[in-house]
């Protein structure tokens, strides 16, 4: 890079050629601003502060120079001056500033004493997880997974289970129908024949999954999840059944969760029972989830009846069993203490992050 005095130019021929202070001027400005805007980082800015606006600089150079011209000419050159020295002091600040946003602010915005940021993680929805957690727990006493369809068979969701055409249980669960033999499973007890159509007894299986009703209110969704139950053998009894299903509700909910088995009817069991647990939310003094009985509802459950036993070719004269139907989302409820089973299909985030 030049320096020092610009006014003696040698020309083309060798010879000195006195430009005009004008020309100068002019001149020194177009090289500066051509040189300023190939600037690409702040030590490149600084090399050309010194270059031209340091003491020993060509522009502070130029200044000297005109002080040192004829009085006549100094004040259009002055002028002149001013107002290349004014641009380029304005460019060069511009030009720090934008260099300064694009090198210093990213590292000044950097404070690496600042705690990590967690990495937004999902995991599994708390019905997924309830369901995996009572899976775990019937697996541990034997029992092996299976898995069947949604969209089911008129006969195993009911024909199967002793529930035929025209039978008044069929309205106990208010159905979707697919077509007249094909509907959306009101239940997981399908799996029951479709498991034992498959193997000979010992039989003991536990089949989770989606069912559907046209039932809504805050202890019913349209949608929802049930774990079906199966053990067939010699010599199950229903003492089998009240060990194993007291067994689970002591390993979901602790020692101390009061249940009771209440009789009831399926037209595939007999007998039947279903399974309350003391409601967690009130505890047991009522309240609107448990509809103000002190109780909750899991499951319901009995001893198979041979009349299933018919339509699978098991002899219900040598083999025994039970089965039962647990509705995951009131395990969840009860367990979390969650008084609305609607907010477990609203998938707002700030009540899934909880779990
Ligand atoms: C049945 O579905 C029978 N299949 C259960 C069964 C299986 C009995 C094997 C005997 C042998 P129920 O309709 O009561 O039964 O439903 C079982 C459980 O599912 C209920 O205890 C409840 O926990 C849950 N449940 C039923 N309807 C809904 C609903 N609309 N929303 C949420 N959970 C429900
Ligand atoms: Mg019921």
């Amino acid at each position: 890079m030049r320096s020092g005095h610009v006014r003696l130019l040698p020309d083309v021929r060798g010879k000195v050629n006195r430009k005009t202070m004008r020309e100068q001027i002019l001149e020194l400005e177009k090289e500066a601003l051509q040189e300023l805007e190939a600037v690409s980082d702040l030590s490149g800015l600084d090399r050309f502060r010194i270059a031209y606006l340091a003491k020993k600089g060509r522009l502070t150079a130029l200044l000297k120079d005109i002080a040192s011209l004829p009085a006549e000419e100094r004040p259009e050159a002055g002028k002149l001056a001013n107002s290349f020295k004014r641009n380029l002091t304005e460019r060069f600040e511009g030009a720090r500033r934008r260099l300064l946003a694009k090198e210093e602010e990213p590292l000044s915005s950097l404070d690496i004493t600042l705690p990590g940021r967690e990495p937004a993680r999902g995991h599994l929805h708390p019905i997924t997880q309830v369901m995996q957690e009572i899976c775990h727990i019937f697996g541990r006493m034997g029992f092996r997974v299976v898995k069947g369809p949604n969209v089911e068979l008129d006969y195993y969701n009911f024909e199967a289970l002793n529930i035929p055409k025209d039978h008044p249980a069929r309205d106990m669960q208010d159905t979707f129908y697919i077509s007249e033999n094909v509907v959306l499973r009101t239940h997981t007890s399908p799996m029951q024949v479709r498991t034992m159509e498959e193997q000979p007894p010992p039989v003991s299986v536990i089949a989770p999954g989606k069912v559907y009703r046209r039932d809504s209110d805050i202890t019913h969704t349209p949608m929802f999840h049930q774990v079906e139950g199966l053990l067939v053998d010699k010599g199950v009894t229903f003492g089998d059944l009240k060990g194993t299903l007291t067994s689970f509700v002591h390993q979901m909910f602790g020692l101390d969760t009061a249940l009771r088995f209440r009789p009831s009817f399926f037209p595939f069991t007999e007998p039947s029972a279903e399974v309350d647990i003391r409601c967690v939310i009130c505890g047991g003094i009522g309240c609107r989830t448990c509809s103000n009985t002190g109780w909750l509802e899991i499951l319901g459950s009995g001893m198979v009846d041979p009349e299933v036993y018919r339509f699978v070719d098991y002899d219900p004269e040598v083999y025994s069993g039970f089965a039962f139907g647990m509705g995951i989302e009131r395990v969840a409820m009860l367990k979390y203490g969650i008084d609305d089973i609607q907010l477990f299909f609203r998938n707002d985030i700030r009540f899934l992050r909880q779990f």
